[in-house]
């Protein structure tokens, strides 16, 4: 009984003081909670994009074992508009340097390179570059290659629609079948 009652003192003593304490610091406190939010907001961006600059990115340009060949006026075609992808002659640019650019190129290229890489092309057997200029013809025809984004970034690489049909009439499939342009093949 004695021990209850000792208990019950000491709860309401401590809750006593600290209730009358917390009004008075809280709200002095508010106004300039908002503008220091946002600064650690801001620092918190800086941290994450210091810290993405040591994120490993392969700028790497493997050597180039058998090259796609087609008439120059194809060819310097594919060079400004398809070959920072699809090739190992990557121009690697300066923001190729800097996060999160970077982490976006280097997946753009290693992507770009898996799907098609003229860099390897004799590599590929007739019936795999038949396949592939059908899926480049479409492209071209969707108007979906280059990316847009990058369009943006490479004035070289917007093909007018002339550019983009004479690319797509190198590799109909008839050329493809025919890659020495034997007559009669
Ligand atoms: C900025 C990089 C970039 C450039 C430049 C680029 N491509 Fe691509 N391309 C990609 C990526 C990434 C993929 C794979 C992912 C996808 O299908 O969207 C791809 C896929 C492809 C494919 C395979 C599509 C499929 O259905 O599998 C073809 C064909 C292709 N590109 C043709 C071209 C041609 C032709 C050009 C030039 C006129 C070109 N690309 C320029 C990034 C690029």
């Amino acid at each position: 009984m004695a021990e209850g009652d000792r208990d019950a003192a000491a709860q309401g003593g401590a809750a006593g003081p600290g209730r009358a304490g917390a009004a008075g610091p809280d709200r002095a406190a508010a106004g300039g909670g908002g503008r220091r939010r946002a600064g650690a907001a801001l620092l918190g961006a800086g941290l994450v994009l210091a810290a993405l600059q040591f994120v490993p990115v392969e700028r790497t340009n493997p050597p180039v074992v058998s090259e796609h060949r087609s008439v120059p006026a194809v060819d310097s075609l594919l060079r400004s508009a398809c070959y920072d992808c699809h090739s190992n002659e990557t121009r690697w640019p300066w923001y190729a340097r800097v996060a999160p650019a970077s982490l976006l190129l280097g997946r753009h290229v290693r992507e770009g390179r898996g799907a098609l890489n003229f860099s390897e092309w004799p590599a590929w057997d007739l019936e795999e570059q038949e396949l592939l200029g059908r899926l480049i013809v479409e492209q071209l025809e969707d108007d979906a290659m280059p990316p847009r984004t990058y369009r943006l970034l490479h004035p070289e690489a917007r093909l007018e629609p002339a550019e983009r049909a004479r690319i797509a009439d190198w590799f109909r499939p008839a050329e493809v079948l025919d890659p020495l342009g034997l007559p009669g093949g």
